[in-house]
């Protein structure tokens, strides 16, 4: 089987930086040779550029590119970066970086669905979870009827309306569902409401807002909280929250995992902690679950700052990071 790597260093789905060092970072952890080792054939040649999208203010990954921009004693010596018209992205209503995160989701939905419609399994890694905007709009392109596990201490369900922040990685799923107030642009220039409330299922929450509670009540989105994690323990949610979305055992499944699902002692480097998350076993078998199905169509790992706490913190996220998707992609079954 095929696996394709699509390195997403974005971070303008929120407001701290250094979420675009994962990619990278990720990648030189090992995680391309720990994916071949489990038999997959993997497909990584270097990380997505969103440096052509004229709104990112700065070129992520670019310390080269902006010591040139810094020292203008070389005319003619312009990059091609330098030569690309910055342009501005002032918020639309409360969205933050609507442009930005706009451009960046659809030419990873482009992506993501490319590698789809090869029969390959695209292994997103973020970035902020705004980027799965992209990556779900991807998946849905080659199969309509996915369905998609989120996993994450956050509900991400926000529409323009509702959320506080503005940061779009609070918002993606509401626009997958085409919820009331997403039907904007530029997001309305490109997006297909293409999750349908019954396809979705939410495992590890524990930090709703209180707007996206009644989003989630109203669609009728089943949620498994921390809570029902503590009342039934993790196999037998993943058995229900499976049986949710996959009644006959041969819906695709695409997994999105935000790594702020896990507890902050295990995965510390990341923007919006909570405490009281998932152990490293329960965040593993969540994805060794979703492997024993046989329906995974579509994977991301996002979040991971690898900035933030300190060095040792950083390592033990990006590790963890790589764990969970070796778990996903078949790593601990016989
Ligand atoms: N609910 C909050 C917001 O909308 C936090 C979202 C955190 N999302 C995330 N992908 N870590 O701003
Ligand atoms: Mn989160
Ligand atoms: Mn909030
Ligand atoms: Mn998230």
């Amino acid at each position: 089987a095929k696996v394709a790597i699509v390195g997403c260093p974005f971070s303008g789905g929120q407001g701290r930086s250094g979420v675009d060092l994962a990619p990278n970072r990720l990648i030189g952890a090992g995680l391309v040779s720990q994916l071949a080792n489990l038999g997959w054939e993997v497909h990584y040649e270097t990380q997505q550029s969103f440096v052509d999208i004229p709104y990112n203010p700065v070129p992520a990954d670019s310390t080269q590119i902006k010591g040139k921009e810094v020292n203008n004693s070389t005319p003619g010596a312009s990059s091609k970066t330098d030569m690309i018209q910055r342009l501005p992205d002032p918020d639309i209503g409360r969205m933050k970086k609507p442009r930005l995160v706009s451009a960046v989701c659809e030419k990873v939905a482009s992506e993501v669905g490319s590698i789809a419609k090869k029969g390959w399994l695209p292994l997103t890694l973020g970035g902020d979870h705004s980027l799965g905007l992209g990556t779900v709009s991807g998946t849905k392109s080659k199969y309509p009827n996915a369905a998609l596990i989120w996993v994450d201490a956050h509900a991400d369900i926000n529409t323009p309306e509702t959320t506080d922040s503005g940061n779009l990685h609070g918002c993606p799923v509401s626009f997958l569902l085409g919820l009331t107030g997403c039907n904007i642009e530029p997001f309305n220039q490109w997006v297909k409401p293409c999750l349908k409330p019954e396809e979705l299922v939410y495992v590890g929450l524990r930090d709703i807002d209180p707007e996206e509670r009644k989003l989630l009540k109203a669609n009728g989105i089943k949620v498994f909280t921390m809570h029902d994690i503590d009342r039934h323990g993790i196999g037998k949610v993943m058995e229900m929250a499976i049986a949710h979305v996959n009644k006959n055992g041969d819906t695709p499944i695409h997994l999105s995992f935000d790594v702020d699902a896990l507890d902050p002692s295990e995965a510390p480097s990341t923007g919006t902690p909570v405490r009281g998350g998932l152990t490293f076993r329960e965040g593993h078998y969540i994805t060794e679950a979703v492997a024993e199905t046989g329906c995974l169509v579509g994977l991301d790992i996002m979040e991971v700052n690898p900035s933030l706490v300190d060095k040792a913190a950083a390592e033990k996220t990006i590790a963890v990071g790589c764990s969970l998707a070796r778990a996903a992609l078949g790593e601990t079954l016989l």
